[in-house]
This record gives structure tokens, sequence and C-alpha cells, in this order.
């Protein structure tokens, strides 16, 4: 299977140009989730031309999956492995100067999903021209909405895209400007973190700055809140057990002498592990209730869970990173640390073992360094190939084929 690669690597050269001028094509016409109408036209036309089975669309609203069967003979039942790219771009206006600058005013790709489109369109073609030689299916999946919670993920899986046939596991990759270009980074476990969101309102009673002893100041009450929320993890949660709570969002009053009726606070909270995620969600609750009741306010508090965190399955991580290391060497197969950020994919790891991995595609020789979400945000596309090429052998090492 070693020996087979020079090939795949050669195969990948040939169809760059295209999966380039797809990206670029994609990063020109960004649409935000669930509204990827365009995107998911594309996709389904270059899947349709290049001879994928079952093509279905309008799934979750725009997403599209497509099959793939192998041809190889198998002994005892065949397996299939199911492949994701997400689809959908920012709220972000681009303030690159390139060629294939965005042109809808205001919306950007500016995470890299158009070039996770891309590459995955890439890995179809090679895996449409293996078929022969493996046993099974490759369920491609395009999806809608990563960026917008509640997301596409979960409402494709609801829909039935790990039935017919029967999904057994998932791989998925994200470009990171995190890594250089031509790394892929990866960790088994937990890999990115849980995503939630609160709101409190603190209902105080207003009057005159000057007569604070009639009043009951949500302004006070509210500092006190975000003072005493801090404290659960500096002094509540084990410090080997990542965890953040931020409140990213305080507004109240608008003068200088008005005590104002209410206080709106608006914070995130990031964990790793359930048990974790689980005290904070009760602890906040109690600490804002608790503060606010000691002050005279009463609260209205709201606890939304976004997405699971990510965790990887440690055979199916196992299996990329001996790919991987066999492909690119070890030097360039990196341990990614764990990210703050959150990612639906999740949402596949609870449902089927998998694994959800990283490709560099920071390249400061050519300027490109700006982080995800930035408006000058860019990759170096050389990372696609490398990102194909991890993908295409990893399934075709899952399936028992050769590259
Ligand atoms: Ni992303």
């Amino acid at each position: 299977m070693v020996t087979a690669a020079p090939r795949l690597r050669d195969d990948i050269d040939e169809i760059l140009p295209g999966v380039i001028a797809d990206r670029r094509h994609l990063h020109e016409h960004p649409e935000l989730g669930f509204q990827e109408v365009e995107t998911a036209r594309f996709v389904a036309e270059r899947l349709r031309s290049l001879g994928v089975d079952d093509i279905r669309t309008g799934i979750a609203k725009t997403g599209v999956t497509g099959l793939i069967r192998g041809t190889a003979p198998q002994a005892g039942p065949a397996k299939t492995v199911l492949l994701r790219a997400d689809m959908d771009a920012l709220p972000i206006e681009e303030e690159n100067q390139v060629e294939y600058r965005s042109t809808a005013g205001g919306v950007m790709h500016a995470c890299g999903h158009d070039g996770h489109t891309a590459m995955l369109l890439g890995v179809a073609r090679l895996l449409l021209e293996r078929r022969d030689r493996f046993a099974g299916a490759v369920k491609l999946l395009f999806q809608p909405a990563e960026e917008l919670p509640p997301g596409g993920a979960q409402a494709m899986i609801a829909e039935g895209v790990l039935d017919d046939p029967k999904v057994d596991a998932a791989f998925g990759m994200h470009l990171a400007q995190e890594q250089p270009v031509g790394a892929i980074a990866l960790r088994g476990g937990p890999a990115m973190a849980a995503a939630d969101r609160f709101v409190v309102v603190v209902h105080g009673k207003g009057g005159h700055g000057a007569r604070p002893q009639s009043t009951v100041d949500p302004i006070a009450v509210g500092a006190q809140i975000v003072t005493a929320l801090q404290t659960l993890v500096s002094r509540e949660t084990d410090p080997l057990a990542a965890a953040v709570v931020t409140v990213g969002a305080f507004r109240a009053g608008d003068a200088f002498n008005v005590i104002p009726d209410t206080a709106e606070l608006r914070g995130t909270v990031r964990t790793f592990d359930p048990a974790v995620r689980d005290a904070l969600e009760e602890r906040i609750e109690a600490v804002v209730r608790g503060v606010a009741g000691a002050m005279r306010a009463d609260v209205a508090f709201t606890y939304t869970r976004g997405y699971p965190p990510t965790v990887n399955h440690p055979a199916e991580t196992a299996l990329v990173r001996e790919v991987a290391t066999e492909l690119f060497g070890p030097e360039r197969v990196i341990d990614s640390p764990l990210k703050m950020g959150a990612e639906d994919f999740s949402y596949f790891l609870e449902a089927v073992p998998g694994c959800f991995f990283f490709v560099g595609s920071r390249n400061p020789d050519k300027g490109l360094i700006w982080g995800h979400h930035h408006p000058r945000f860019d990759i170096d596309e050389e990372a696609l190939g490398t990102g194909i090429e991890a993908m295409v052998a990893t399934t075709l090492r899952y399936l028992n084929g050769a590259e």
C-alpha cells in the first residue's frame, strides 16, 4: 500500500488545479448557513458529472449526499464510511484583494469551508477512479450551516444520513491556519470544546442616581454576578480540566445619573468533559440566582446548550495518524492542541466512531497568516492536496483497499 502512494500523489498533482479552481469559485460566491443554494447546486452538479450514485439534495434545507460503491470483492459484510465537508460562509466583509475575492457583500468564506467542499469533490473524483480497489461504500456528505448553531449536522442526522446504507465510521477535516501548510494535526479523545451560551436579565428597580436607597441597582448586581462567575473556573473546576466562562456582553443604562431597571449579561461556556459541562451549567444558574437574590434583584436566566465536545475515537484516530505518517513522514504529523472552538462534526462522532483532523494551511512566506474568521483569512492552496491525499488514503485503508 505504501508503494502505491506515489501514484496517488501523481493523481493529486493532476487534479489540484481543478480543485483550486473549484475552491476559488466557491470563495467568490459565498453563502450563509442554510442559504447554500448555489453552492449545493454546484456540488450536486459536480457529483452528477463525476458519476456519483444516489445523489440526494435538499437534506436539512441545502445539504447534499452522494454514494460511491466499491466494486472489489469482499468476504463478509462491507462497510460504509462517511466523509463530510461543510459549505457555509460567514457574515464578514472580505478585506483580501485577490482575484477570487468574495462578490457577495458582507459574506465571506473566512473559515475555509470553500476549501473543505472543494477537497471533498477532489476526494470523490479519486475514489471513483479507485472504486474497483475497495469494497463497501463511501458516503459523501456536504453539510449546511456549521457556523450557525444548532447547525446543519444535527439536522442532517435527524433526516437519516447515517442510514441507508448504515454508516460505520465518519471522517472530517478542517483547514487550520494555526498549523503550517503540509502538516496534518490531530489528537485522540476530546479535540474541540463544547460551546454553550447563557443570558441573564437582572431585574432591579430604577431611579435617580443620587437616591440609590430607593432603587435596586441592576448594574451593581450584574457586576457582582460577573465577578462571582469567574470563581466557577478558578475555584470549583479541576485545574487539569479545561473550561472557560466568559461574559461577553453587559448592557445596562443610558445616562450618568440614572439607575436603570434592568441589566443584561450574555456569556459563553466552553468545556471538554461532560461532567464539567453539567456542573458548570448547574453552578452558573445557582450563582446568578443566589447573587441576585442576596442583592434583592430578580433574574431571568436561560442556558442554551450548543455543540457538544468533538471527541475523536481511538482506532479511527490511530488510522489517520498511521496513514498520514506513511504519506508525509512523522515530521509533518502534529499532535493538535485542544481547541476551545466548537464544531458540529461532534454530532457525527457521538453517533458513529470516527476522527476529525486538521490540515495545516498557514504560509508566512506568502503572507497567509491570518486566522479563521478574520477578514483577511486566506489559505495556502497547496493544503488542499495534502487534505485530499490524507482523506483518500484513510478511506481506502478503512475499506481495506489499496491506494
Ligand atoms: Ni470552520
